[in-house]
């Protein structure tokens, strides 16, 4: 028998209500602020991954689903959604239009890791990007658009953290700092971060090893050592998100698991959260643009997994909004009446109102069994009678009520 391969699943109809509602929700408030929707392949030369998300992350190291085609060309399937909004900012010249650009997006994201509750190999993100501009209060309408989005879908107890991990000017000084004092732990650290050390240091900061964490907690941290303009970046962006309202929480140990960050990185977490519970997360990318072959270009987003945010709705049994079905059933008794029930759905149908219909030659108790079923609200039955004179029963399957009635007033009781 076959089975989704691992790590993915099926949204069946029964989950389809949730993700309604998250992908409208995700709309209007993308309209609310300016967002206008993008989509982008599915699949993206390998390079824009490991040029942007960079070389020595878990994703491009690990996760990715890279393969060649027919033609010999190396492609990845996104493993996020950043890259490939960028690469189709400058694609299509978009610096050329009034800045900052807005997009959104919810696109469907592979990443080959061990799968378990929340973490999956292929998972959707609703994304959104704001290209071309570095002021600081861009970073906070970004938070701002994380918090009223969640807020909008009812989920409550969520935590902002945030965090400064400086630019291409202050954080070389700020890595040969961590280095430095990592270096007198290294008997200490965990294989993973021994080759951090060597690597990637900032990821230090983001180890889930106790003993790392504990070397950790008093590690230098980034915000003491930024350079004065991205000081003055963090220091305007925390009165903007003051003006807000929006609690956040300085987290020096916050680094993000993407290299393109400048500045600003922040996360927003559920209450009961473990290592893996990010709802989402974001920041500035002030030099991803021009590493793709664009000008400079100061950018900022955020990214939140879908089924994560479900995992939450349901966790914290926010009521969702049921999709609408189809509220009558058509019974037929005979050939004939057969005949006239095909005729009187796709008349029905055709006039904007939804039904089901019977098939095959079942007993009419048989057919009203089903429509109990199907939980419509009204049958509508045809019999010999019915067929001779033109007109149809209407029963209430709620108060079994039942009426014989013409197609004009058909039509215009079931409105
Ligand atoms: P990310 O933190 O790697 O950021 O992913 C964003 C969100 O996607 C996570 O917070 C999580 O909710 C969800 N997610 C990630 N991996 C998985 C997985 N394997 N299974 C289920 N959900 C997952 C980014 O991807 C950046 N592109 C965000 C961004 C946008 N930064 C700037 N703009």
């Amino acid at each position: 028998m076959y089975r989704a391969p691992r790590g993915t699943s099926d949204i069946l109809p029964q989950e389809q209500p949730y993700w309604r509602y998250v992908e409208q929700k995700a709309a209007s408030i993308c309209q609310l602020y300016g967002y206008e929707r993008i989509d982008t392949p599915t699949f993206e030369e390998a390079q824009l991954f490991s040029r942007s998300v960079g070389e020595e992350t878990d994703i491009v190291e690990k996760e990715m689903y890279t393969f060649k085609d027919k033609g010999g060309s190396e492609l990845s399937l996104s493993p996020e959604g950043t890259a490939p909004v960028c690469r189709a900012y400058v694609e299509h010249g978009m610096h050329n239009l009034q800045q900052p650009v807005k997009l959104y997006y919810i696109a469907t994201t592979f990443r080959y890791e061990r799968p378990q509750a929340g973490r999956y190999r292929q998972h959707h993100q609703f994304g959104y990007e704001a290209i071309g501009d570095d002021d600081p209060a861009l970073d906070a309408e970004v938070i701002d658009l994380a918090w009223q989005f969640f807020k909008s879908c009812g989920l409550v107890g969520l935590t902002i953290k945030l965090n400064s991990i400086g630019c291409k000017k202050c954080r070389p000084g700020y890595l040969a700092t961590l280095k430095k004092y990592y270096s007198g732990y290294v008997s200490t650290l965990c294989s993973d971060c021994r080759i951090r050390l060597k690597r990637n240091p900032l990821r230090l900061l983001d180890c889930k090893n106790p003993s790392c964490q504990k070397i950790t907690s008093s590690a230098p941290r980034s915000i003491e050592l930024l350079c004065p303009e991205c000081d003055g970046h963090l220091r305007q962006l925390k009165q903007y998100l003051g003006l807000l309202d929006l609690p956040f929480v300085e987290n020096h140990r916050l680094v993000r698991g993407l290299d393109y960050y400048t500045r600003t990185v922040f996360e927003v977490q559920p209450e009961e959260g473990g290592a893996q519970s990010a709802l989402g997360g974001g920041g500035r990318y002030d030099d991803l643009i021009s590493k793709l072959g664009g000008k400079p270009t100061p950018a900022v987003g955020f990214a939140a997994g879908m089924e994560r945010i479900i995992l939450n709705l349901k966790k914290q049994k926010v009521p969702i909004p049921t999709l609408p079905k189809p509220q009558v059933f058509i019974a037929y008794l005979g050939e004939e009446a057969k005949d006239e029930a095909i005729k009187l759905a796709s008349k029905l149908r055709r006039e904007g109102i939804a039904v089901l219909e019977a098939l095959g030659t079942r007993s009419l108790k048989a057919q009203l069994r089903q429509a109990n079923n199907l939980a419509v609200k009204y049958a509508l039955i045809i019999g010999e009678d019915e067929v001779k004179s033109g007109k149809v029963i209407l029963r209430d399957m709620i108060t079994s009520e039942q009426k014989t009635v013409s197609p004009s007033e058909l039509e215009r009781l079931l409105r």
